[in-house]
């Protein structure tokens, strides 16, 4: 599968998000090596804090379905932003601990702009589980 369909699936993930109160809609769609997609997108909580982002929805929906950090290829995202959307901190701080450093992260928005990186790209000097030993 390459980006741009990646990317469509990421669009289509985006339209199950439950965003009531940014009403800002977030897709993701995250590729594992057997060709197998998950669809995530942000939930959101009248309580704010507890909204859930459409990346993390991806990995723990892929976790949920037994996949692991090991069978993830790329992770496409997609918001009806200016420039490609990019995921937030948090997300981010997730995103190294089960995605492959060299993973693909494919940014996206709603009228085509695209910019891919490598997972290890976008958090430099991650706290990480070896620091835990
Ligand atoms: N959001 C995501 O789902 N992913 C991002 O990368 C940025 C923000 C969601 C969280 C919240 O539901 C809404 O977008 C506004 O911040």
């Amino acid at each position: 599968m390459d980006n741009l369909e990646l990317i469509k699936e990421a669009k289509l993930a985006r339209l199950k998000a439950y965003a009531p109160y940014s009403k800002f809609l977030v897709g993701a769609a995250l590729l594992c090596s057997d060709g197998t997609v998950f669809h995530g997108a942000n939930v959101e909580n009248s309580s704010y804090p507890l909204c859930m982002c459409a990346e993390r929805n991806a990995l723990y929906h892929a976790y949920m379905n037994g996949y692991h950090k090991d069978d993830f290829v790329a992770l496409a995202l997609v918001g009806d932003t200016e420039r490609p959307i990019s995921p937030c901190g948090a997300c981010r701080q997730v995103m190294q601990e089960l995605l492959p450093s060299n993973a693909k992260v494919i940014m996206s928005n709603i009228k085509g702009d695209i910019k891919v990186v490598e997972m290890k790209e976008i958090l430099p000097f991650a706290f990480d589980k070896e620091d835990l030993q």
